[in-house]
């Protein structure tokens, strides 16, 4: 197990400490942005209960299976999301998913960046006790800060930042260092919000929005919103897994980790439900404003709360630690590519990936303010690139990754893996069929309807 370093000379990769490590690193990645403001806000889209119950659906019949497999791909390829591809098969072009992958992490960390951007401003204001006022202009507070042309720019560079310190800090010594500390006290702080939000007048009718299923709210696009949440939730099938597998042990239980990643992922987002939804109610506020709803809403939420500042700042620290810890994976993706790829230290490799990626990120945060006025296919600048990464390339990126998994490599291969060192492989079979059969139907279904062919 060796990697080509920048003097072209071999050295042993790097690889997680603990399996722990690797545990809280995946679920750091799978737990961002996405649970808190996106799931709550499709869940509201999609007429609340009913949502929730498909998506579950989705996340077991599609999330386990594939993820079983990406890191698979990563623990036998070795490599970077690329020539992980061509490790394993080395005549075939399936590699060509691998350069799908990066240009995904590199277009979703450039708009990710700036809603972080965001959190990170949002939590010091909070910290210095700026942001929780009698006067209520949460809106226009928001409004102004994003519509500037300075002020998002600075706390997007300044949290990229951030993300390429930690990054430029390697595997064990960066990345798994810090999500051993973050992701612990994400758990915490949820639960103390879990609380607060659940001990709210009429908590009981938000929670019944969020529990109990209506399923005459179900239609083919709440479906395919599901389906859509599930991939971007659980970072699948960008490259994530294949690189954060590549690091891993390989006696860890492939099956159990996916198992793992999933659970927290989706304990989160209930959890995130739980906080949201008795809130809104509460205070009679739409369940689908959307982004809104963490940056407007939670604000005035705390204004009216004892030790309302002081739950701001934990609420503000809990966006932004889910945010980075997404945002450090959205990096080491590029990061682990370029190195490999042009033989460069992972120092360099991260300071160029990493400005790269900044500069191109603030043409993103501009599109709120002073390029407010391009636009493309009828969309801003931010809004094209959410589009095309999460939704054009993200479902094609998990078609090919099913067909490789199911008629390229073949379920024999990846059981190979997966039962390396004596480790168990439960319900096989089933696997097999899913990833053959159901799963590349069911995403080409989901590909088609965001092109708007069907
Ligand atoms: N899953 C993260 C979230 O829920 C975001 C994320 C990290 C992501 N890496 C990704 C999304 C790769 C898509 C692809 O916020």
């Amino acid at each position: 197990m060796s990697t080509r370093n920048s003097n072209g000379s071999l050295e042993p990769r790097e690889q997680w400490g603990t399996k722990l490590g690797f545990m809280l690193a995946a679920t750091g990645s799978a737990i961002g942005l996405g649970n808190i403001w996106r799931f709550p806000f499709v869940v509201g889209e999609g007429g609340g209960a009913a949502f929730v119950l498909i998506y579950l659906g989705f996340v077991c019949l599609i999330g386990i299976p594939l993820l079983i497999g990406e890191i698979s791909i990563g623990r036998k390829g070795r490599a970077n999301a690329m020539d992980s591809y061509k490790t394993i098969k080395p005549k075939s072009k399936w590699y060509f998913n691998g350069y799908i992958s990066i240009l995904i992490n590199f277009m979703i960390l450039s708009f990710y960046s700036v809603v972080a951007g965001w959190a990170f401003y949002y939590f010091v204001l909070a910290l210095t006790g700026q942001l929780i006022t009698n006067d209520r202009s949460y809106e226009n507070v928001f409004e102004g800060f994003i519509t500037n042309p300075f002020m998002p720019i600075i706390w997007q560079i300044l949290l990229m930042g951030l993300v390429v310190a930690i990054v430029m800090g390697g595997v064990k010594k960066g990345i798994e260092k810090w999500n051993n500390i973050l992701m612990p006290t994400l758990f915490i702080l949820l639960i103390i919000l879990v609380f607060r939000s659940l001990s709210l007048e009429n908590a009981h009718i938000g929670l019944q929005f969020f529990l109990k299923p209506d399923f005459s709210a179900i239609n083919s696009s709440t479906i395919l919103a599901a389906l859509g949440q599930a991939f971007f939730s659980l970072s699948l099938a960008t490259g994530l897994y294949v690189t954060y597998g590549s690091y891993s042990r390989s006696n860890s239980n492939l099956p159990a980790n996916a198992g793992g990643i999933v659970f927290l992922d989706l304990v989160v987002a209930i959890m995130a439900g739980l906080i949201i939804f008795p809130a809104v109610f509460h205070y009679g506020i739409d369940p689908q404003s959307g982004p809104d709803l963490v940056f407007i809403t939670f604000p005035t939420m705390f204004t009216d709360m004892a030790f309302g500042t002081i739950f701001a700042v934990v609420f503000f620290f809990f966006v932004f630690v889910a945010a980075l810890t997404s945002a450090i994976s959205l990096l080491e993706v590029v990061v682990a590519f370029v190195k490999e790829k042009f033989l460069m230290s992972r120092k360099a490799a991260t300071i160029i990936a990493g400005a790269v990626i900044t500069v191109v990120g603030l043409f993103c945060t501009l599109s709120f303010g002073p390029l407010s006025h391009i636009t493309i296919l009828d969309r801003t600048i931010f809004e094209l690139f959410d589009f095309i990464s999460a939704e054009v390339l993200l479902p094609f990126a998990g078609l090919i990754l099913a067909l490789f998994l199911g008629w390229g490599w073949k379920p024999a291969g990846v059981k190979e893996e997966v039962e390396k060192e004596g480790n168990p492989f439960p319900l096989f079979k089933t696997w097999s069929f899913l990833i053959k059969y159901v799963i590349p139907i069911i995403i080409i279904v989901i590909f088609l309807d965001s092109l708007g062919v069907i």
